[in-house]
């Protein structure tokens, strides 16, 4: 048993969390994260009472027979209590049950009939970053980016769902419910954010030592600001013209840094990481990890392993002068 005094402070240091992006509860974001929402507090409201009806039982049936002998008294009537067990254990959970299991499934038809979308973005999913295709209306692909999806608001943006290596879970808690990228296997869902804003997700399955650190970003914006992002974004890099991101350049090729990431419009054709071509451009760093800042990103390629343990960026060795030239290149990849 928890003493009541440490139950209290658990609650105290829980609640905070419970108000933050990965609130389903108060997901009110787009038309499934309302109804999910709504659901939710369905089941948490039953789950409650039967909580709270169990318990007056148990606490009552103490108090009735605590002064009792153990052994020896009056020899219990046969089949006495059944009544208990038939109505609490069988009928009323199974009626609780059967109804909560249809309203699911009726719900979980509204959510997959997804309406049309204008915006396709097939989501790939690796260990512990997201690799994410933006596909026109023909499959063509439009282009490639990392860790952070870009949306009009207002309308729907289907998902194309694979993953690279583990099962992953999609996650945007304040936009719709978690669905599973399967080895093998093509899942789609559909979200739509109802007004602009930024909406944080997170890998919802385990996949091991860094599934924690495996986040992802969704912006919504107005149309017209989704189209210019979407056209900044099939651009391809804009070449230095000289100085230390000339020189970054050169140690991007030459480093093996291009044997792993794409740079669009340069020699570097790495499908191993994301693609980086406007890295620059990109709120977050390491899928999520650290905010893209000229320090973090310092920190990120001196000590990968230090910030990220695990993850396939593997610690390049570099001389102070190449790496800054690095880091000049890497920052105007605007
Ligand atoms: Cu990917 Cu957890």
């Amino acid at each position: 048993m928890i003493p009541a005094r440490r139950l209290g402070l658990l609650l105290l240091v829980a609640a905070p969390g419970c108000a933050g992006p990965r609130n389903y509860l108060g997901a009110t974001g787009g038309p499934i994260a309302g109804k999910l929402a709504g659901f939710g507090w369905v089941v948490l409201g039953v789950a409650l009472a039967v909580v709270v009806a169990v318990t007056g039982l148990l606490v009552a049936a103490i108090a009735r027979h605590r002064h009792e002998p153990e052994a020896g008294g009056e020899p219990r009537r046969r089949g006495r209590g059944l009544g208990w067990i038939h109505w609490g254990g069988m009928i009323i959970p199974t009626v609780i049950l059967v109804l909560l299991f249809f309203q699911s499934l009726g719900l979980l038809e509204q959510l997959a009939a997804a309406p049309r979308a204008r915006v396709t973005i097939r989501l790939t999913s690796h260990r512990w970053w997201w690799d994410a295709t933006y596909l026109a209306q023909d499959g063509r692909t439009l282009i490639p980016t990392a860790n952070v999806l870009h949306i009009p608001a207002g309308e729907p943006v289907r998902l194309e769902l694979e993953t690279a290596d583990v099962i992953h879970s999609f996650w945007i808690p304040a936009l719709a419910g978690k669905t599973d990228l399967v080895p093998g296997q093509h899942n789609a869902t559909w979200i739509q954010a109802d007004t602009p804003g930024t909406y944080g997700g997170q890998c919802g399955e385990y996949c091991g030592q860094q599934h924690a650190n495996m986040m992802l970003t969704v912006i919504a914006e107005p149309r017209a600001e989704y189209e210019r992002w979407l056209a900044a974004e099939a651009a391809p890099a804009v070449e230095p013209a000289g100085g230390a991101a000339a020189e970054g350049a050169a140690v991007f090729a030459g480093r093996a840094c291009a044997g792993c990431h794409t740079i669009r419009g340069t020699m570097a054709r790495g499908r191993v990481g994301p693609d980086l071509t406007h890295l620059a451009r990109r709120p977050t760093l390491a899928a999520g990890l650290l905010a893209n800042s000229p320090a973090n990103l310092a920190t990120w390629i001196a000590a990968p392993q230090a910030v990220k343990p695990g993850a396939q960026m593997p610690h390049v060795p570099l001389p102070a002068d190449e790496l800054q030239a690095l880091l000049a290149y890497l920052q105007s990849l605007q």
